[in-house]
């Protein structure tokens, strides 16, 4: 049985679905601190800070692999850092000692482009480089990245880790991150609403759309052990954009579509990570290549964003 954390997030939502469609709807037991909102397959409340009802949970339904993804990001980290501190390294704790004492054999646990900082090259990030992160959330990834390479190596558990860029989707929404204005654009536009942004027009920082996402993790999560060669957190690369640019590819689908600009103390945030990703390991150990380009995935989200509030509307007139 695979055991999801923050199955209700951003990415757990997804993951959840695509892990069902894999191993089936049986094999994969959701968790979180809130309800889903469908209740498909099986769910359990879990907060992750509560270590007595995780064991319980695994030794329930017989887990042997956890997929953690239960985090605060980077936004809710700065205005909440000791909360964030918590739920990120004594969450990550639980699983890991979870992990030790009841036979887990396999995590994914993802970082974060956070974990990079000011003295960190800001084009073409290499793989081993100068990891000084500045917000909460950066410093908590780079721990759990750490944290990882110590469990595998130590009490030979198969750990295995995306720094994952800002993830863009139209299934779920992020909540408390800095990437979330990628996000959060596309609502806006859709809506025929007029956008402003929190970050600066200028501010580049590497994006990855959601199935590419879903897909890196899927890859290295099947890749054969002897391929991982990193045991901290695989570099990952997809896009790179403004908002400048993404406002203009969602412009050229939706003319009318306007956006005005002010920066908030998350451009702090950004301007403290890089602009592009060198994941020459991703692609050499496993195969990795990303498949969608800023149009692209601007086009595929105004399709299925405009679909879900069609469907919306729809629902609302005949009153469901
Ligand atoms: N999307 C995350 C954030 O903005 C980065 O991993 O916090």
């Amino acid at each position: 049985m695979i055991l999801v954390t923050g199955a209700n997030g951003q990415i757990g939502s997804v993951l959840t679905k695509t892990l069902r469609g894999i191993y089936g709807d049986a094999q994969v037991l959701a968790t979180d601190i809130r309800k889903p909102e469908t209740l498909e397959g099986s769910f359990e409340f879990l907060d992750i800070l509560d270590k007595k009802r995780l064991y319980e949970v695994i030794s329930q339904y017989k887990v042997t692999q956890i997929y953690h993804l239960a985090a605060i990001l980077s936004a809710t980290g700065e205005l909440r850092p000791k909360f964030a501190w918590q739920i990120n390294m004594d969450g990550l704790f639980n699983v890991l000692e979870a992990a030790k004492e009841l036979n887990i054999s396999k995590i994914f646990a993802p970082s974060s482009i956070a974990v990079f900082g000011n003295e960190t090259p800001r084009q073409n990030t290499p793989q081993h480089t100068i990891l000084h992160p500045t917000s909460v959330y950066g410093i908590s990834k780079a721990a759990l990245e750490n944290w990882c390479q110590y469990y595998t190596k130590k009490y030979n558990i198969d750990i295995r880790s995306l720094r994952f860029p800002g993830i863009i989707s139209h299934q779920s929404d992020p909540g408390g991150g800095t990437t979330d204005y990628a996000v959060d654009i596309f609502h806006y536009a859709v809506k025929g609403q007029d956008y402003e942004c929190f970050l600066r027009a200028d501010t580049r920082l590497p994006m990855i759309y959601m199935p590419d996402a879903i897909r890196a993790t899927m890859e290295l999560m099947h890749a054969p052990q002897e391929n991982i060669s990193i045991r901290t957190s695989y570099n990952l690369a997809s896009m790179s954009f403004t908002p400048e640019e993404i406002y203009s590819a969602i412009q050229k689908n939706i003319p009318d579509f306007k956006i005005s600009y002010k920066p908030d103390f998350r451009q702090a945030i950004a301007d403290s990570w890089t602009e592009s990703i060198d994941d020459t390991f991703a692609k050499n150990d496993w195969g990795w290549k990303s498949e969608f380009n800023i149009e692209d995935m601007t086009l595929d989200m105004i399709e299925n964003l405009k679909k879900k509030n069609k469907l919306k509307v729809d629902h609302e007139e005949l009153g469901v």
